[in-house]
C-alpha cells in the first residue's frame, strides 16, 4: 500500500497496516495525511485526525459491472451493490430503499423559464426520507462488523431510518435527538421501536453524547463511528440521478445541507461513476448546496472567509438541517468550488413558499428540509446565477408527512358543511 504511517508506533495501527498488504476490496482512506487501514467501526484517522473515507478497489469494479446489467436489477439501491462498502449480501438490510423518481418537472420548467428541470422525489423513500439510503448501507454494515445494537445522533430523519432498518434486521437501537424535533418523527421513530433518547439542547448536543456513547457501550453509531461506511449510502442518488437520465449527467444539482455529508456523498457518486467509465464529466455537474438562512453555517463560510462558525442556536422551520457545527461542512465547500456550483440560503418564508408551489404545480409533498432546494432555485434564478439553459436537478429529501405543522402554516382550513345538497352547492359555488 502506498501510504503507511507507522510514526504513533501504535501494535494496534501495525496489525491493521499488516492485514492490508493483501489488497482489499474495501479498506478505509484519510483523504488529509493519505493513510490507509483495514476497515473498522472507525471515523477519524489516527494520524491526524483527518475523516476516514471508504477506499475501494475500483479497478476490479471496472472489470465486473457493466450498465446492461445493471439495468435489469432489483430496484432498490442494492441494484450497486459492487460499488457499496459491503462484502457479504447476507447482511443487507433492505426495506425497497432508493430508486426514488426522477420526475420532469414541466409546469415548473415554464413558471421559472428554466430549459429541463427534474425533481428526485427521496420523499418516497420507505421511511420518508433519504435518509434510508445511508441507514440500510450504515445498519448492514453494523451487522457485517457483528454489532447487535444499532443507533445515530439525529435531527429526526435519520433516527426513524435507522429504527426501521433496525427493525428489519431484529437488533435493538438508540436514537439521540434534540429537544424540538417535529412530534412525527418521534412518533415514527418509536414505532419501529428505538428506545429514544431525547437530549436537552440542541442536535450538536446530542451527537456530542452519541460519540461518548459509541466508545462507552460499544454501539454502531451510523453517523458517529460508522459514518465512514454510512455516507456511502447516500452515493446512490448520484447513481441513480445518472442512469435515470440513461447515464448523463445534470448540469446543476440542488442539495440541501444539515452536516455536508449529502452533498460531499453526492460528489463522490459522480467520482465514482467516471472511475469506471460509466460518465466522463463529473465535474461539469454544479454541486449547489442549500441551508436554511436561520442555521446556515456552511453558506456562511462559503460567500466569507472559508472558515466555518458554528451556529449555537439554530433557528429554523427545517428541523432537519439545524445543524450548528456541521462535521462534513469542510468538504462541501471545496466541493462546490471545485465544481464551480454555488450555496444560498433562503429564509424560512421562501421555504414555505417553496413548500406549497411544489405540492400545488407538480403534486410532491415535501418537509421544508425538502423543499429548500426549490426555494434556492428561485433566488439563483432572480440573481442570475442560474443561467435558462440547465439541465438541474432538485433533491427533494424528506416527506411533508414528516412535519405537517410547517405544511398548516400555509394550507386553507377544510369547509365545514352539514350532509346536505344545499350546502354542498353553496360551498362550491362559493369556491
Ligand atoms: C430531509 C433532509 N434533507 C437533508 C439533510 C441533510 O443531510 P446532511 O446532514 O447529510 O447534510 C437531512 C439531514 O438530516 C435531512 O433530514
Ligand atoms: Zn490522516
Amino acid at each position: 500500500m502506498e501510504h503507511l504511517h507507522l510514526s504513533q508506533g501504535s501494535y494496534w495501527i501495525l496489525k491493521r497496516v499488516i492485514k492490508l498488504r493483501i489488497k482489499p476490496r474495501i479498506c478505509l482512506e484519510c483523504p488529509e495525511c493519505g493513510s490507509l487501514i483495514e476497515e473498522a467501526p472507525l471515523a477519524v484517522c489516527n494520524e491526524c485526525w483527518g475523516p476516514l473515507q471508504v477506499k475501494q478497489d475500483y479497478e476490479a469494479v471496472k472489470d465486473s459491472l457493466k450498465k446492461r446489467e445493471i439495468k435489469n436489477r432489483e430496484q432498490s439501491l442494492w441494484r450497486y451493490l459492487e460499488l457499496l462498502p459491503i462484502k457479504e449480501s447476507r447482511f443487507i438490510v433492505n426495506l425497497g430503499d432508493g430508486w426514488t423518481p426522477l420526475t420532469r418537472c414541466q409546469r415548473l420548467e415554464k413558471e421559472l423559464g428554466v430549459r429541463e428541470l427534474y425533481i428526485k422525489n427521496d420523499a418516497l423513500n420507505p421511511t420518508g426520507s433519504f435518509k434510508d439510503r445511508p441507514a440500510s448501507v450504515g445498519v448492514s454494515k453494523a451487522l457485517e462488523f457483528g454489532f447487535n445494537v444499532v443507533g445515530c445522533a439525529s435531527t429526526g430523519n435519520l433516527a426513524a431510518a435507522t429504527a426501521a432498518h433496525a427493525a428489519k434486521a431484529g437488533v435493538k437501537s438508540f436514537v439521540l435527538i434534540p429537544g424540538n424535533i417535529e412530534p412525527n418523527k418521534v412518533v415514527q421513530s418509536a414505532a419501529y421501536g428505538a428506545k429514544i433518547l431525547q437530549v436537552e439542547g440542541t442536535y450538536d448536543a446530542a451527537n456530542r453524547l452519541g460519540i461518548l456513547a459509541s466508545e462507552i457501550f460499544n454501539w454502531a453509531l451510523l453517523n458517529i463511528n460508522l459514518r465512514p461506511f454510512y455516507v456511502e449510502g447516500s452515493k446512490t442518488l448520484a447513481y441513480e440521478i445518472c442512469e435515470q437520465l440513461d447515464w448523463n449527467t445534470p448540469d446543476r444539482v440542488i442539495i440541501p445541507m444539515g452536516s455536508g455529508a449529502l452533498l460531499n456523498s453526492f460528489y463522490r457518486g459522480l467520482a465514482d461513476l467516471e472511475k469506471i467509465d460509466f460518465i466522463d464529466n463529473s465535474k461539469d455537474v454544479k454541486i449547489t448546496g442549500a441551508q436554511p438562512k436561520g442555521c446556515s453555517p456552511i453558506v456562511d463560510a462559503f460567500h466569507t472567509n472559508n472558515r466555518i462558525s458554528p451556529v449555537k442556536e439554530p433557528k429554523t422551520i427545517c428541523k432537519s438541517l439545524a445543524i450548528g457545527e456541521p462535521a462534513s461542512g469542510k468538504q462541501a465547500i471545496k466541493v462546490i468550488r471545485e465544481t464551480g456550483g454555488y450555496a444560498d440560503a433562503p429564509s424560512d418564508e421562501e421555504i414555505i413558499e417553496a413548500e406549497k408551489i411544489l405540492a400545488s404545480r407538480e403534486g410532491i409533498f415535501a418537509e421544508p428540509a425538502g423543499a429548500i432546494t426549490l426555494a434556492t432555485l428561485i433566488r439563483l434564478i432572480d440573481n442570475g446565477v442560474v443561467e435558462e439553459d440547465e439541465k438541474i436537478v432538485l433533491l427533494v429529501t424528506g416527506s411533508g408527512f414528516k412535519s405537517l405543522e410547517a405544511a398548516q402554516k400555509t394550507v386553507g382550513k377544510p369547509v365545514k358543511i352539514p350532509a346536505n345538497i344545499d350546502a354542498l352547492r353553496e360551498a362550491v359555488e362559493n369556491g
